[in-house]
């Protein structure tokens, strides 16, 4: 197993299939998605977790950020030049529970230029046990919420969804596990 951060747009398929196995309960628009994800390689925001030429894992994420990425009462309290935002962290069904999300996170924060970014987000549906469970041991904290109206998968009703934002600093005592 190899992490490292992505330097060119070789992986865009690899991750491609990754993020629709990773999230197959969303409905994807391929062009969108494959565009979305060719930027961030573009502007190397990728990490990822590599097994036998196979992307197993990976974190992306978004630098520059715009004020309505956040809610306003973070986007109005913190330097946005300075935050980073963790748009997708994922790992391959099979290979989950053998530490290579945290392995990805702390890599990526271990490389983050702290004398530019000081601030971390990333958001997290409520029922999301594995993530919300990483991240609250990585040292992110909870700042605020804020619920989504989805259709339920009979396509019919909806249903309130509750995402939370979490926050770190860039630096601090919690830097996640050596590997
Ligand atoms: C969330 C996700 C990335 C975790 O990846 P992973 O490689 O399985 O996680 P790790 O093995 O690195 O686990 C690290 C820690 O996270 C927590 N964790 C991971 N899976 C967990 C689970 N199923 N239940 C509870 N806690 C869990 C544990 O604290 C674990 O540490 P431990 O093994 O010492 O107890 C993975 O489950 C995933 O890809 N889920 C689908 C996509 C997704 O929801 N991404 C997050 C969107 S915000």
């Amino acid at each position: 197993m190899i992490i490292f951060q992505a330097q060119d747009t070789s992986s865009l398929r690899e991750l491609l299939n990754l993020y629709i196995e990773c999230f197959d309960n969303q409905q994807h628009n391929i062009n969108i998605l494959k565009n979305y994800i060719l930027q961030s390689l573009k502007n190397h925001c990728v990490w990822l977790a590599i097994e036998n030429n196979h992307a197993v894992g990976a974190l992306m994420y978004i630098k520059n950020l715009e004020p309505d990425l956040l809610p306003a009462s973070i986007s109005q309290n913190y330097d946005l030049q300075r935050c980073l935002y963790i748009s997708e962290l994922m790992v391959s069904t099979k290979w989950r529970g053998q530490k290579i999300g945290i392995n990805l996170l702390t890599s990526f924060i271990q490389h983050i230029d702290i004398k530019i970014y000081t601030d971390i987000f990333i958001r997290v549906w409520d029922k999301n046990t594995p993530a919300l469970t990483l991240y609250q041991n990585m040292g992110f904290t909870p700042l605020t919420s804020i619920e989504q109206t989805k259709i339920s998968p009979d396509g019919k009703s909806t249903f309130v969804m509750k995402k939370i934002y979490f926050h770190r600093k860039t630096t601090g005592n919690n830097e996640g596990i050596s590997f």
